[in-house]
């Protein structure tokens, strides 16, 4: 089984983007943890982070993936174009944030993809990631995937 992990614009930054949101790990660090743990449960994760919409629109429409975990970053609050993607491949997904974006700008308290979403997971900085990985991963093998 494969499960993509997608990451929107400025995600590149993690590391030495507003650390007070965002945490100190690299992005880079956060997807080879992520690699691993999947590698472990016999599943390969493949991982786009694009700050551009149509290349992370694109990576949707062209993944054999069974399962997405996506942090669409700004394009959360704004991209109905990504939410057609997604909803046009029909592969189940979890959103995660690492920012508890409810905490935030009124801004971003409304999300594209909450409502399409398996689950949401926001405020629990990179090991939101993690879980929605382990929570992916019971998905697959409860669906024989
Ligand atoms: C984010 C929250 C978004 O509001 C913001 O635009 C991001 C990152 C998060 O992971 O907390 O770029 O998705």
């Amino acid at each position: 089984a494969k499960i993509l992990v997608i990451n929107g614009p400025n995600l590149n930054l993690l590391g030495r983007r507003e650390p007070g949101h965002y945490g100190h790990q690299t992005l880079a660090t956060i997807v080879s943890d992520l690699t691993a743990a999947a590698n472990q449960a016999d599943i390969s994760l493949e991982h786009i982070q694009s700050n551009a919409e149509y290349q992370l629109i694109d990576a949707i429409h062209a993944t054999d993936a069974q399962f997405i975990i996506i942090n669409p970053a700004a394009f959360t609050h704004t991209s109905v174009a990504l939410r057609d993607a997604i909803l046009g491949v029909a592969i189940p997904f979890i959103e995660v944030h690492l920012s508890n974006v409810h905490a935030r700008e009124p801004f971003r308290h409304h999300s594209y993809f909450s409502d399409k979403a398996q689950g949401v997971i926001c405020g629990l900085g990179a090991q939101g990631y993690d879980f929605a990985l382990q929570a992916a991963i019971k998905y697959l093998k409860e669906h024989n995937k």
